[in-house]
């Protein structure tokens, strides 16, 4: 569709940006906190960026204050934030820690204070180690119950002070890093178990939705799923197809169960086919059915583009052919050792030749971003609330000790031109949250893979003093805020 007009961005938008708690808190050990996976696994050598973890991150656990007034100044509407489970139950599942949930009461007390919308996510990633000793984690079902345990204990504290909650941070790339590339905890390579691992998440997630609608009536909740578009190389049908096959794969898979209860049908049988479908309980069609989000979030960087693939174990050199980067989550290869790949009869990925690409690897495709909100929007007919979107770079700082990070602003730009050309086609939004705030730890990249619109003045050894000095970026976004993003088109202007 080509409009001549684009319609404003609805008057209430969220104009936001996001965190979570282990890459921006530090204080790992502190005030009763206990250990989570991500404790555990950064400190096994040779897994992150030349060694880097969250021990210390950007320190926000002490200076959440200042981190604040700074979005505060730029008149951020919204702020996405996680919070480390085991901070507010420190086992996971036993005695409640005040301290911990004072922190969280204290952040959103201040937000509150200068009229942010807190956007609480229940689970970016760091399972409470005790758990993962314990039970073995999200392979098991007694997790759910620790996991109702301590939401019930954030619904109570914060459900008359938090209006939107996320579920669960992209399912999709924690349980495929985590249990079939062994690039996050628990460091697993198998297929089987991740399938298993992630129908655990699935009930985990219904149930506490259901909770939620129990406990805070006036509350919205929703899953915040990494989503991107599947295309197919060519206009043959046969690619058109494996296109189909990678979207049911790569994203109905999970969006279904939030949103219909069921798993795709095709996806499923092939899984079935290749013994490594979830064990699905006779009750649990009941649970995932009853549960409805209220809205979806939707991170999004980019997608991926597919071919017809007959063969059940990819040639040679179709291997060599792919450049994609090795921490890539949402374009991961399979092994070839991997025995049990389901998708190599399904799809077979390519690199696509219409899209640049970040110093990592990832593909820039703003139009992507509309379709994404489109397809979602149409599929699943609930309101979109985007919780992620933002350009990883390397930010210099210049000696007269500003950062000029122009392409981010390209990035930028272009990403919220094309959702504010999705909500002219008719997607229904609620806001927009960046990725992310202020600089922070990349979970495999270390520190140096900048994202923020605040600069924190730290390298991977050297912690320094943190500073935060905001970016070029940070006055723009503060200028898009301000005029409700009407000063978004092709030609942009920076005020500083
Ligand atoms: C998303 C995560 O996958 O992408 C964030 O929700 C993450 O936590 C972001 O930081 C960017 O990924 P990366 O690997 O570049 O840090």
């Amino acid at each position: 569709m080509y409009h001549q007009n684009l319609e404003e961005f609805p008057e209430n938008f969220l104009w936001g940006s996001a965190s979570a708690a282990y890459q921006i808190e530090g204080a790992f050990d502190e005030d009763g906190k206990g250990p989570s996976v991500w404790d555990t696994f950064s400190k096994i050598p040779g897994k992150t960026f030349e060694n880097t973890n969250g021990d210390i991150a950007i320190d926000h656990y002490h200076r959440y204050k200042e981190d604040v007034r700074l979005m505060a100044e730029m008149g951020l509407k919204a702020y996405r934030f996680s919070v480390a489970w085991s901070r507010i139950i420190p086992d996971g599942e036993g005695e409640i820690n005040e301290k911990g949930l004072s922190f969280y009461e204290n952040l959103v007390d201040e937000l509150l204070l200068y009229g942010i919308e807190p956007v609480l996510t229940l689970y970016h990633w760091d399972m409470p180690q005790a758990l993962q000793d314990k039970y073995n984690g999200w392979e098991s079902r007694e997790v759910i119950g620790s996991f109702k345990k301590y939401c019930k204990a954030l619904f109570e504290r914060l459900g008359n002070k938090v209006k939107y909650w996320v579920t669960f941070n992209e399912q999709n790339v924690f349980t495929a890093m985590g249990y079939r590339w062994e690039t996050h905890p628990p460091n697993v390579s198998d297929v089987k178990r991740m399938f298993e691992a992630n129908h655990v998440v699935n009930l985990a997630n219904a149930e506490v939705i259901n909770l939620f609608h129990e406990m805070v009536p006036e509350g919205l909740i929703g899953p915040s799923f990494g989503y991107g578009p599947m295309y197919p190389a060519t206009s043959n049908p046969a690619d058109i197809l494996a296109a189909e096959n990678g979207n049911d794969f790569n994203n109905s898979w999970w969006l279904d169960i939030y949103c219909k209860g069921r798993y795709p049908v095709f996806t499923l049988k092939q899984l079935k086919k290749n013994g490594i479908a979830p064990t699905i309980l006779p009750d649990d069609e009941e649970l995932l059915v009853s549960a409805k989000p209220d809205f979806l979030g939707i991170n999004f960087y980019h997608g991926g583009t597919v071919q017809e693939n007959k063969l059940e174990k990819p040639i040679e050199n179709q291997h060599k052919d792919r450049a994609f980067s090795a921490t890539d989550p949402y374009l991961m290869q399979p092994k070839e050792e991997q025995s049990q790949s389901p998708e190599i009869p399904m799809f077979h990925s390519v690199s696509n030749p219409y899209l640049e690409k970040t110093n990592w690897g990832w593909e820039i495709d703003p139009v992507g971003f509309r379709v994404a909100l489109r397809e979602v929007y149409a599929r699943y007919d609930l309101p979109i609330f985007v919780t992620e979107n933002g350009l990883g770079a390397i930010d210099e700082l210049t000696e007269s000790g500003t950062i000029e990070d122009d392409y981010r602003i390209d990035y930028l730009n272009a990403h919220i031109l094309e959702m504010k050309k999705a909500i002219t086609d008719g997607v229904e939004m609620i806001g927009y949250c960046s990725w992310s705030f202020t600089d922070l730890l990349s979970w495999l990249n270390g520190y140096k893979k900048r994202y923020g619109f605040v600069y924190v003045d730290r390298t991977e050894q050297d912690v320094k003093d943190l500073q935060r000095i905001p970016k070029k970026s940070y006055y723009w976004y503060k200028n898009i805020i301000e005029t409700n993003g009407e000063n978004i088109t092709n030609k942009i202007e920076v005020q500083k």
